[in-house]
Formats: C-alpha cells, structure tokens, sequence
C-alpha cells in the first residue's frame, strides 16, 4: 500500500483551514490539523493536534514534540489567523502583540520546526493564507496590515531561500471570505452571493496550488468578492 501525502494545515477547525481540510481529505491527503479545537472534527485520515499558536513561547517546545514524530511532511498550510481592527490607540500593547503572535510569528515558528525536515526530503509546499491587507494597509487595519505586510515580506525571501531544496512557497491574498472570522468584528461581507469569496474557493486554489507541475511555483493569487460590500454593525 503507498502512504498518502502528509500535509499540515493550521486553523483546521474552522473556515478556510476546514475548507481545505475537508477537499484535501477528499483529495487523497493525510492531514495533521493544528488550532486550539482541531480534536473536535474526526476523520480516518486525519490526526488533531491542539494548540495555542498565539504562545510564541511555548511553540518551540511543542513543535519540537511534532517534528520529532514526523519525518515525511509533504506540506504545511498555514489558515490559523484572526482579524483586530481599529485605531492604534484603541489596542493595549497586549492586543498588538497578539495580533503579531498569531498572525506573524507563529508562522514564522512553525516554518522554522520544520524547514530541516523538508529541506532534507528535498520537496515540499509551504503555502500562507495572507489578505488583501498585505497588499495594501486601510483604515484601523494598522496592525493586521503589519502582520500580513510582514508574512508576504517573509514569503517573497524563503521562496528564493528555499528554490535550491525544490520548496515551493506561495501567498494567497483573499478579500473578504465568508467564514467565522467576522464573529468577533464590528462588519461583516454583504449577504448576497457575489459579496465574498466562499472558503471551499481558497480550498480549490490550494489543491490546485499543490498540484502545479512540480518546477513551477505559484508565487501568489489575490482574490476578491466580485462586488465588495460591506455590513457595519450588528448582524
Ligand atoms: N475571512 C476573511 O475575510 C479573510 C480574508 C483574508 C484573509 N483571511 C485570513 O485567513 C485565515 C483564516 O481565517 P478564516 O477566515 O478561516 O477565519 P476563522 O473561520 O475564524 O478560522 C480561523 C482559524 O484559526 C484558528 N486559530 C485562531 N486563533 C488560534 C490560536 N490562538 N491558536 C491556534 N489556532 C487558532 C481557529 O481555530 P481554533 O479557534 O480552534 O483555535 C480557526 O481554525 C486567517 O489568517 C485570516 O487572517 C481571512
């Protein structure tokens, strides 16, 4: 029997993370899914491992635990992230950091545990969920703009970093996705159809992203709701 592909996706447990846990499961992957909830979804083929990634100082510990039970990781998706937004003022110093942790340096981290292990293998796909804010900052986006300015910054330097161990490392950039990460905000997309990106559309992309002829690197794909509208106040 040959061994399924390994893949790691970060934020399996809800919205694009779970999109693209449930096609790439579809698809023939095995799937280690990390978030703080990933033992709340069962599958055959997919193994849960719980964690806090907005810790920085309990990761390296905890990854060195993973890595030491994985020597064949085909790739990592990094969906783990949540949105804060406002003036700079309205954040405490904690607030900022925290927003940085999750959405910054815990990608960081992980990509550190387990870039020996793919260079070693000499393959792998490391793909990052960015956003419309790593291309452009926009009102009470300050912070979450620097995190994802910062993770398209780190992309663009590992992909010429790591060309030479055939790794391939691709941004996507969505706008508005119709997922649980609007729960905790003060806007929401619209409700009609063409009001956002549906998660199981980022779910295509990766798959497809994985599947380029190896030798070809999709660098980044920015996507968008087809009519941008956006819902302040209660839903
Ligand atoms: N939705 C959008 O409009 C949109 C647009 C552009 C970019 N993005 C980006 O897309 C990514 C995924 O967002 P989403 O829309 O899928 O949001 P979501 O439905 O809220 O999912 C976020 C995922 O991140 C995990 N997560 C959050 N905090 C975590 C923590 N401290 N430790 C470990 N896991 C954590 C959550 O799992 P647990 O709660 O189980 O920990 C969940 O699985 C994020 O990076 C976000 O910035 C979203």
């Amino acid at each position: 029997m040959t061994q399924k592909p390994t893949l790691i996706i970060t934020g399996s447990s809800s919205g694009i993370g779970k999109a693209a846990t449930l096609r790439l499961l579809e698809a023939g992957y095995h799937i280690i899914g990390i978030s703080r909830r990933a033992g709340q979804f069962t599958h055959a083929d997919f193994q849960a491992i719980d964690m806090d990634l907005a810790k920085p100082d309990e990761l390296p510990k905890k990854l060195e635990q993973i890595t030491a039970q994985h020597s064949q990781i085909d790739g990592i998706i990094f969906c783990a992230g949540s949105g804060r937004f406002g003036s700079l003022e309205e954040f405490s110093y904690q607030q900022i950091r925290s927003v940085i942790d999750l959405n910054l340096s815990s990608q960081i981290y992980l990509t550190r545990a387990f870039l020996p292990i793919l260079k070693k293998q000499n393959s792998g796909d490391l793909i990052y969920i960015g956003s419309e804010a790593a291309l452009s900052g926009g009102k009470r986006g300050a912070v979450y703009s620097a995190a994802k300015f910062g993770l398209r910054g780190f992309t663009q330097a590992l992909r010429q970093e790591c060309a030479s161990n055939n790794i391939r490392v691709t941004l996507i950039n969505p706008g508005m996705v119709r997922t649980e990460f609007f729960n905790t905000l003060d806007f929401s997309p619209g409700a009609d159809t063409s009001n956002a990106i549906e998660p199981q559309d980022i779910a295509e992309m990766i798959l497809s992203v994985l599947k380029m002829r190896p030798g070809t690197v999709i660098d980044e794909i920015n996507l968008s709701p087809q009519k941008n509208v956006i819902r302040f106040g209660n839903k």
